[in-house]
């Protein structure tokens, strides 16, 4: 942490330690409600009284008290009938539907729905309770508008829908004690957002695992892994009270403090191997509460439901409503690869994920459009969770270091650093890349070529191809894949394999213009694969590769042209292998305002100096497939010669693990 953030920033704690070590500390406060506005607030009326009358924003005293008040609410429910009712009412949704749109017909109808219903609301208002709770979750953080904007109103509105009910509930013409109105709506409130981020995080991971595999761990571990890997509450603030000490540095009073929950989740020092989806490290055989809890039960060290003084009361009720939800769905698949997400600065929400029942579906060509599947979000400011907020840190204990989260695959071509994508050939090189902390991985194939002891860019590996597609979906970072040419013989055969690539959860391809005699196909017909491929399956990120200088088929000119017609058709990068010189690499960079991909050359190129020419991606193309090869025929000979082998080889187990990790991870589809 530094001691003075930049102007206009508040400081950013990510390491574990320091993270729980202020939770815990009672010099710091929540930051509280802004002041009531100077016009009258009426108890019980509006989202102004109802800030300032919730536990979540107050301390001392007041908050104890607040907080006794839910936690009383919460004690009261039966856990086990929470689940069992959010299971039948998730079951009630996905029968006989081919496609349910999550977000807005489960993540918040059903646990919100049995809540309220648990909380005293009369069944006949269920659903209009859900929406009110929605509207007022939606404005929660916020600070009251100073003119009443549209979604101020309808939050406004929505205290009194909840007011109504709960009058209903307690007899004709009674208004509940504002106390208790306070109470129900924190509670319901609370648990709307960061449910509907906890089920569908979840989902996002387990629906990309085979069945048979999400099967095996208990729902527990799985939620309690995606608390930890995904936490849909991914920061909380402390201010402080008086000058304190908080990461090792002087903190003076009145400084704000953002502590970043998932970067501390991701924290190497407390959780091994942070950046890989992997519920084994929950497996109640394995998992060592004692190592991680000092003195409160569930959780398992993640920060997901925050910690120390004040955390999260509604940990056993939402753990229940999400189990049984995420039950009920286990077997369902993914629709789409790409999930939008909410544009809120602190919690990690899918906008929109489409389940599809493979039951329902006969063949692939049945597969349902997801953008046909359900309603729209009721948050129709969807968009991608920005890079930026992720905070899927790879250096944890630095304070702004944050990279892009791993599912983001088109957000790793837009980060600091430039995406040095490695090149595998088979599962075990994938894997080993995976494990040892790369972002994504990239296939070549020469390598899926030789493997299979066929000659590369004759279009003759669709098979093993896609074999290893749906093999690398099982890794838990972005997969891009090679289909050299596209592996069809017209731009709708080539989309057909990219639309297929992308339902298995493949995040990109590249397609080439290189053929195999050593010229060049015809830039129309390549500009129409390529726009084929986007309107077919428009998540897939295509790099699009020429091969002028690759094949020696063209210079920069041509070069420039074949890129800008690319970017017009469509591609979100390009690709060109082979450039070496400084000035033709700046004025490809130059030529397009797409992401720019080179080949690696050795001795010709240097991460930092590509970087600083603006590259976005640097492959290794088949570099890693002929060091292993050249590893290979080196040690086979140490044996033979008798000479010393090299140092530092993975062991039986470590290559055994690769795949145990692997498949106990998520994500394998065959
Ligand atoms: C049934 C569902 C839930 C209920 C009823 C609920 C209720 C609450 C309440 C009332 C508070 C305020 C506590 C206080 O002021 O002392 C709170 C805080 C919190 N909740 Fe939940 N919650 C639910 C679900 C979740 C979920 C799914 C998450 C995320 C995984 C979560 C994470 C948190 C965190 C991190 C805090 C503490 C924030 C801080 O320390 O500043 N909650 N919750």
């Amino acid at each position: 942490m530094t001691a003075d953030p930049p102007a206009g920033q508040d400081r950013r704690l990510t390491r574990h330690a320091d993270v729980r070590a202020v939770l815990a500390d009672p010099r710091f406060l929540v930051p509280a409600a802004p002041a009531a506005q100077p016009v009258a607030v009426r108890p019980g009326t509006g989202m102004t009284w109802l800030r300032g009358a919730v536990s979540r924003f107050s301390n001392g005293a007041e908050h104890t008290r607040r907080r006794a008040r839910a936690v009383g609410l919460l004690d009261a429910l039966d856990p086990a009938r929470l689940r069992r009712e959010a299971y039948d009412r998730t079951r009630a949704e996905l029968a006989g539907e081919a496609c349910v749109e999550v977000m807005t017909r489960i993540a918040r109808r059903v646990p919100v729905g049995v809540l309220a219903t648990r909380l005293g609301v009369p069944e006949e208002w269920r659903e209009e309770v859900v929406a009110a709770v929605t509207a007022m979750a939606a404005a929660y953080h916020l600070p009251p508008a100073a003119d009443a904007s549209p979604t101020g109103d309808a939050a406004d509105a929505a205290v009194g829908v909840l007011g109504a009910s709960l009058g209903v509930a307690l007899g004709e013409g009674e208004a509940p004690e504002p106390g208790l109105l306070a109470a129900v709506a924190g509670v319901l409130i609370q648990a709307c957002d960061a449910t509907a981020g906890l089920v569908g995080n979840a989902l996002a991971a387990v629906t990309r695992m085979p069945a048979d595999l999400a099967l095996r761990w208990p729902v527990e571990v799985l939620l309690a892994e995606t608390l930890r890997w995904d936490p849909p509450v991914r920061l909380t603030r402390r201010v402080a009270a008086e000058d304190a000490m908080a990461g090792g540095v002087p903190v003076p009073a009145g400084a704000v403090l953002v502590l970043d929950l998932a970067a501390a989740n991701r924290d190497p020092e407390v959780f091994p191997d942070p950046h890989r989806f992997d519920p084994s490290r929950f497996d109640p055989a394995r998992f060592d509460p004692a190592r991680f809890r000092q003195g409160r039960g569930g959780g398992g060290g993640h920060l997901g439901f925050g910690d120390g003084l004040r955390p999260c009361p509604g940990e056993r009720a939402a753990l229940a409503l999400a189990a049984g939800i995420v039950e009920a769905a286990l077997g369902h698949r993914l629709a789409d690869s790409e999930i939008p997400y909410e544009p809120s600065p602190n919690l990690r929400v899918p906008a929109r994920l489409c389940l599809q029942d493979p039951e329902r579906l006969q063949a692939p060509n049945e597969l349902q459009d997801p953008r046909e599947c359900g309603r729209t979000s009721m948050n129709t400011h969807a968009e991608t969770f920005p890079a930026s907020q992720a905070a899927d840190s790879r250096a944890p204990h630095s304070v702004d270091s944050r990279a892009p989260h791993p599912a983001d695959f088109r957000a790793l071509h837009h980060a600091q650093r430039p995406l040095v994508l490695p090149n595998a050939w088979d599962h075990a090189s994938a894997a080993v890349l995976a494990a040892a902390g790369f972002a994504a991985i990239g296939t070549t194939s020469l390598g899926v070529a030789a493997a299979a002891g066929k000659p590369d860019a004759t279009g003759d590996t669709a098979a093993e191809t896609l074999a290893l597609a749906r093999r690398l979906t099982g890794l838990p970072c972005p997969v891009s894949v090679d289909i050299e040419g596209g592996f069809a013989d017209t731009p709708q055969g080539v989309a057909e394999i990219a639309a297929e690539l992308a339902r298995m959860g493949v995040a990109g391809v590249n397609i080439e213009d290189g053929r195999p005699d050593g010229t060049l196909a015809d830039l129309g017909e390549r500009c129409e694969t390529i726009a084929a491929v986007k309107s077919r399956a428009p998540g897939l990120f295509v790099n699009a590769r020429t091969d002028t200088y690759w094949l020696g088929a063209g210079d920069r000119d041509a070069t420039l042209a074949r890129l800008r017609a690319f970017a017009e058709a469509g591609a979100d990068g390009v690709f060109v292998p082979g450039v070496a010189e400084a000035d033709d690499v700046r004025a490809l960079v130059d030529a397009v305002d797409l992401p720019l991909n080179v080949l690696f050359l050795p001795g010709r190129h240097t991460v930092a100096g590509l970087a600083a020419l603006g590259v976005r991606r640097i492959s290794t193309g088949s570099l890693l497939l002929r060091a292993a090869l050249h590893a290979v025929t080196q040690t086979a000979r140490a044996v033979a010669a008798g000479e010393e082998i090299p140092a530092g080889l993975p062991s039986y187990a470590d290559v055994q693990a690769l795949v145990a990790a692997d498949a106990d991870s998520v994500l394998d589809q065959s």
